[in-house]
């Protein structure tokens, strides 16, 4: 399975011209063969129907993003219309919080995973200013699943809102969602995940874990290139909920009477009905390559052969740990995904820098994290063996 879809990956070259040794599918993945394929049909359709396209192009644009809902669902454990591809990650947060977040002077906290990535952290820290409640109140971080079910034994009744990360960006830490879901529902909580760091990486089931919704983006595991449109879930039961505020526009309208102009909106069934403009059809398509290769290869499949490479690459370091660098993600495969990370005593950039000079590419995280994860689609354990070999040698601390 590893070298078929290896194949059908541009892998980056080093200086030399050899294959790059990529091991950051955590940040951007590696672009698919067919992803020029599948843009370059959509501007030959733009080229020779113009705007006729949006219904003559072979897939007609105005019902793109259905080629991509049946992935999509089946990636994350959901149905169709669960599932919408939009804006990118931390807009569709925002949206969903408009949702989901409704502060009372009773309740009116959003609980967070600790460290949790900047840009969730702006983003809830904005939404609850916009509700008139102080920040330095009304989020409230908490280690792990265990520390949030203490919370919520406690306080739960002040708690809004629980947004954890699936996987931390930088521990590599994968949380127990279902568990997170049945405790924050116990106490009449929404509950939402941010996937960055785990769509495409493990596997997820959204719909019957129950969650409210996530949102993730699709430049990292899922490699639909540079800034990609992001991915959104939204459960069913709310699938025709009008009670919930939402932020609208002419996309997210029913699709049968869009193009009546009417002036009131009603919202399309499922998550497709939180959408607000019409999408960017030449991301989907490069996205659309992508997904059709997950497709193929199974989530399944590919979280097992995943289990195997990073168990590989730690049983590699490990007896080598403990002086140098520490390896700072959970060891038990059901809590990581395909990351590593490791607690440098070198300054991580140097580090990474020496790699980078000798063509292994990975990436860090202040102060002292290297993040290093082998993608199950693209690497091979030859690759973990050359990253183990350069990291070796440039962890050392010299001093
Ligand atoms: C966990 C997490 N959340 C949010 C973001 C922000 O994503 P975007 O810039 O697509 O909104 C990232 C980006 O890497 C991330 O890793």
């Amino acid at each position: 399975m590893n070298a078929t879809y290896r194949d059908r990956f541009h892998i980056p070259k080093s200086t030399g011209g050899s294959d790059c040794v990529y091991l950051c599918g955590h940040s951007l993945g590696l672009q698919p063969k067919t992803v020029r394929t599948y843009i370059a049909q959509e501007l030959e359709d733009w080229e020779l129907l113009g705007v006729e396209g949006h219904f003559r192009a072979r897939h007609p644009w105005v019902n793109y993003n259905q080629l991509l809902a049946a992935q999509t669902a089946r990636l994350v454990g959901a149905g169709p219309l669960e599932v919408i591809s939009m804006n990118s990650l931390t807009v569709n947060l925002h949206l969903m919080v408009v949702s989901f977040y409704r502060p009372t002077r009773q309740r009116h906290r959003i609980v967070v995973e600790e460290h949790a990535f900047p840009s969730d952290q702006y983003a809830l820290k904005s939404q609850i200013a916009f509700h008139g409640f102080d920040p330095a109140e009304s989020l409230v971080a908490v280690a792990g699943e265990e520390e949030l079910a203490e919370l919520l034994h406690r306080q739960g009744e002040s708690v809004a809102l629980v947004l954890f990360g699936g996987i931390n960006y930088s521990s590599g830490r994968a949380f127990d969602m279902p568990r997170i879901t049945r405790a924050a529902h116990a106490k009449g909580c929404f509950v939402g995940f941010d996937l960055a760091h785990a769509a495409g990486n493990i596997v997820l089931h959204l719909h019957d874990w129950d969650v409210d919704f996530a949102a993730w983006c699709t430049y990292k595991y899922l490699n639909g290139g540079p800034g990609s449109i992001g991915g959104c879930f939204v459960h069913e039961r709310h699938a025709q909920n009008e009670s919930l505020p939402r932020l609208a526009g002419w996309w997210g309208h029913d699709p049968a009477t869009r193009f009546r102009m009417v002036p009131d909106f009603a919202p399309a069934i499922g998550a497709a009905g939180w959408q607000v403009s019409n999408p960017p059809v030449i991301a989907l398509a490069a996205l659309r390559a992508s997904m059709d290769l997950f497709d193929e290869a199974g989530i399944d499949q590919l979280r097992a052969q995943s289990i195997h490479l990073t168990g590989y690459l730690e049983s590699s370091l490990a007896p080598h740990a403990g002086g140098s660098f520490i390896i700072a993600t959970p060891s038990d495969p059901q809590r990581r995904g395909a990351q590593l990370s490791l607690r440098l005593r070198r300054p991580v950039d140097a580090v990474c820098e020496e790699l980078r000079a000798r063509g292994i590419i990975c990436d860090w995280r202040a102060p002292d994290i290297l993040r290093v994860a082998p993608a199950p689609l693209y690497n091979t354990a030859e690759d973990i063996d050359r990253f183990v070999d350069a990291f070796l040698t440039a962890a050392v601390d010299r001093t």
